[in-house]
Formats: structure tokens, C-alpha cells, sequence
């Protein structure tokens, strides 16, 4: 007899260690400033949609098959459809982790050092322009990225090797209720501002002439990544849910506080870059440069900006740490490995595949010759070339989340035994026994959702550009 399987020490740290792994840079970093750069309103409706028609039926199916086999994800597919190609899905989801980590700890990393920035005065009162210079500086700085991005990962690795419930859900049971804190007193601190009233026309006025093919398929992307499905966390996670769980109003549950903190981190940007006159449409530097040359200007800047970037950080930290367990997860199932020997073995080789991540900015091979080297590759999508760092977050998001989460729906609504997801989906569930939810449930993830991740996908390739269609 193997050893007991771990387990979570209740509903509520699987809740809180899920929404964990949900909320991460994609809600804080990512959600506000794809909102600024298509157009606020009309992509939030858009993604909202997403989450309930789309990422909403994949977390159900993802926690499901993860319960049904109380194994991780390669093994979950092997011991629920034996001796067949199943396993790949598991599979691709080890893979995604270990490719999204070594960047993810990256970006985590600066925010690490924007924690430092902060506290040694660099922000708050100085010169705004300055300070917006300084993601310049810290970019191309080789140490600063690999010191960063090296302590990262032992924070992460320290967690995991904790085990599931005295390591993974005991941070998250400190982290996400401190997170929701930081977020709630930021979020009254912005509604005090002038630019307030405009930053809520601008996320929530829907103006339907701003929506195009391109809005749609990038509101389902971005659904995707930030629910973290299609690579196994949802499944390994569910695996350490007992059946007397109701897994049905978790995945609400994680899906609503996802949603939420999304909505409260654009809540709590534009309104100051609003109030700063900052273009919500300026990208990826939103959090990095904007936020702390408006914290420069705030009154008590630099507790702003310190209680920012920590709030940032344990965002990214509770997702790392899922990423990490799903994939020391699979050597622990299935190759025996003890749970320290696979953390530090793995959080080691995932450190080593970040390096030239960690160098894109600082280095011409990972950085601007990477981007040479691979832009003949990325023409024929339609796109310009990218660095090591962009290349990873690209096949990440776009080709193997997307990936995962078809084969997750197919396989909990095609693959499966009608008999075994019902009562699976039933157990502990009041809402799972409703026979309409069951079904509208089931529907969506037969048809709609495979058809929504085809054409995701086939965007991502860039066919639609190809065939002129937008
Ligand atoms: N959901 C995380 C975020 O929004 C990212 C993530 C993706 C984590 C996939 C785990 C798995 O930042």
C-alpha cells in the first residue's frame, strides 16, 4: 500500500490555495492593461462572458478529473483512461508549468525588487520621470534579473516542499487574506481620487463600437491564463479535494474571488492613472513604470508603493507555488521521488531554464539576437519577432494553455463515463444533483467550449490574418 494520499485540511484552504493559483499577475499586471488597450468596458463585458460560459465548465471538468483519480495529472489521465494517448494531456501540462514558471518568476522577481525600491526611498517623493526610468535600469541589469529571480524561486520551492497542507495551504491561507487587505484599503485610497468617477465609466461603459474579432479572442485568452487551466494546476489541486467537497460552488467560488481581485486591481489603477494623466492605453509598463511615477506624487508614496508591489508579490508567489506543485507532483506520483528531492531538483532545472529569460533584457543572445533568430518563424503568424521571454510566454498562453484546456474538455465530456461524472460531480454537491445545471453544464463543455479554444487557437496562429478574415 502506497503512503495516504495528501489531502487539504478543508474546503476552504482548497478554495483559498486555488483562487491562489487563479490570482496572480494576470489579474494585478496583465487584466488592467489589456482593459486600457481595448478600450475598458466593452472587453471587460467580453470577459466576463468568458469566465462564465468558457472558464467557469473547464475548472469544474479540470477539478473533476483531479478528484475522480485522487492522482496529478499525468497520472490521473493513465489511471482513468488506461493505455491510451490520455496521459499526453498530463503531459503537456508538466511541460506549460515549467516553461510559464521560468518566466513568471521572472516578472515576480521584479516586483521583488520594486519591494526593495520602494523601501529604500527610490520612489516615493522623487521625480516622477525618474522613476518611471528606472524599469529601464532594472530590465537590462543581468544581476538584479537572476538575483531576483533566484530568490523567487527558493521562496517558492521553501513552500512547496511544506506539502500540501503545512506548506501550500497554510501561505495561502496568510497570503490571500492578506492580499484581499492590501487590495480593499488601496481600493477605498482610490475611490477618494479625482479620477475615480472616469476610470469607472472607462471599466465599466460598454461601448460596442469598440469591439472587434481581435477583443473577443483576446477576452478568452486572457480567461484562460488567469483561471490557470489547461495545464493541470486546477486537476493536482481538485486531486487533494476530499469527495465530501463540494466541488461545484468551489469553482465558483475561485472563479468569483478571481474575477473579483481582477476587477479591483483595474479598480485601483485607472483611477490613479487617471488622476495622473496617464494613457490607460500605454501596455505592459502600467505596473512597472506608471504606477510608481504616480505613487512618486501620492501623499505617502512610498507606503503605497511598498504595500503595491507586496500585495503583487503574493499574487505572484500563491500562483508560482501551484506551478511548481503540479509539476513535482508528477515525480512524486510516478516516479517515487520524495517531495524534497523533486522540489529542489526541479525548482533547480526550472531556475536554469529562466536564466535566459531573466537575461532578454540584459543579453543581445536571449534579448535582441533571439528576436532575429526567431522572427522568420513568428512572420509567418503575422507577427513581429520575439526574446526568449516573449517566445515562452507566447507558446505558453497561446499554444499549450489553450491546448490543455481542449484536451481537459474533451476528456471530462466525451472521454468520460456518463455514470462516473455524475456521481461525481454530485458528490457533496447540492447544486451538482440539479439535473438543468448538470446538463447546460455539460453542453457548454461539449460544444461551445472546444469550439471557443479552436478559434483561439487558430488566432494565436495567426490563420484569420491569413485568410483576411479581420
Ligand atoms: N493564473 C495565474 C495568473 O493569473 C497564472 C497561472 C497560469 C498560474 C497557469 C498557474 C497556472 O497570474
Amino acid at each position: 500500500m502506497a503512503a495516504k494520499r495528501a489531502q487539504w485540511g478543508s474546503k476552504l484552504g482548497f478554495i483559498l490555495a486555488a483562487a491562489g493559483s487563479a490570482v496572480g499577475l494576470g489579474n494585478v499586471w496583465k487584466f488592467p492593461y489589456v482593459t486600457g488597450q481595448n478600450g475598458g468596458g466593452a472587453f471587460v463585458l467580453l470577459y466576463l462572458l468568458a469566465i462564465v460560459l468558457v472558464g467557469l465548465p473547464i475548472m469544474m471538468g479540470e477539478i473533476l478529473i483531479g478528484r475522480m483519480a485522487q492522482k496529478s495529472t499525468v497520472s490521473a489521465f493513465r489511471s482513468l483512461a488506461p493505455k491510451s494517448a490520455w496521459p499526453l494531456v498530463g503531459w503537456l501540462g508538466v511541460i506549460a508549468g515549467m516553461i510559464i514558471l521560468s518566466y513568471y518568476s521572472v516578472v515576480a522577481g521584479w516586483s521583488l525588487h520594486y519591494i526593495y525600491l520602494s523601501l529604500s526611498g527610490a520612489i516615493g517623493g522623487a521625480d516622477p520621470e525618474a522613476v518611471k526610468e528606472l524599469f529601464g535600469g532594472l530590465y537590462v541589469d543581468t544581476t538584479a534579473n537572476l538575483g531576483w529571480h533566484a530568490v523567487f524561486m527558493v521562496v517558492t520551492a521553501v513552500i512547496v516542499i511544506g506539502g500540501v497542507q503545512q506548506g501550500v495551504e497554510r501561505a495561502a491561507t496568510f497570503l490571500m487574506p492578506a492580499l484581499f487587505l492590501m487590495m480593499t484599503a488601496m481600493l477605498v485610497y482610490a475611490m477618494t481620487l479625482p479620477g475615480f468617477g472616469e476610470a469607472v465609466d472607462f471599466i465599466f461603459g460598454v461601448r460596442f463600437d469598440q469591439v472587434t474579432g481581435a477583443t473577443v479572442l483576446e477576452a478568452l485568452g486572457q480567461s484562460f491564463f488567469t483561471l490557470s487551466l489547461g495545464m493541470g494546476a486546477m486537476l493536482t489541486y481538485g486531486s487533494y479535494l476530499s469527495k465530501q467537497d463540494d466541488l461545484v460552488t468551489s469553482a465558483l467560488s475561485i472563479s468569483a474571488l478571481d474575477t473579483a481581485v481582477a476587477l479591483m486591481a483595474s479598480l485601483v489603477l485607472f483611477p490613479i492613472t487617471f488622476s495622473y494623466g496617464i494613457d490607460p492605453a500605454d501596455g505592459p509598463g502600467l505596473v512597472f513604470q506608471n504606477m510608481p511615477a504616480a505613487f512618486a506624487q501620492l501623499p505617502g508614496g512610498a507606503l503605497w508603493s511598498t504595500a503595491f508591489f507586496l500585495l503583487l508579490s503574493f499574487a505572484a508567489l500563491t500562483s508560482s507555488i501551484s506551478l511548481l506543485e503540479v509539476v513535482a507532483a508528477y515525480f512524486i506520483d510516478e516516479r517515487g521521488w520524495t517531495r524534497r528531492q523533486a522540489v529542489i531538483v526541479l525548482g533547480a532545472f526550472i531556475f536554469v531554464l529562466g536564466v535566459p529569460s531573466a537575461l532578454s533584457g540584459g543579453s543581445q543572445a536571449f534579448g535582441a539576437g533571439f528576436k532575429d533568430l526567431t522572427a522568420p518563424v513568428f512572420a509567418i503568424v503575422g507577427k513581429e519577432g520575439m526574446n526568449w521571454f516573449d517566445t515562452f510566454d507566447y507558446i505558453a498562453s497561446n499554444m499549450l494553455l489553450p491546448l490543455g484546456g481542449l484536451g481537459i474538455a474533451l476528456f471530462s465530456a466525451w472521454r468520460m463515463g456518463e455514470r462516473a461524472r455524475r456521481a461525481e460531480i454530485a458528490a457533496g454537491s447540492t447544486l451538482g444533483k440539479i439535473e438543468a445545471l448538470y446538463l447546460a453544464w455539460l453542453q457548454l463543455l461539449r460544444y461551445l467550449v472546444p469550439l471557443a479554444i479552436v478559434t483561439v487557437m487558430l488566432y494565436a496562429l495567426g490563420i484569420f490574418k491569413l485568410l483576411g478574415l479581420i
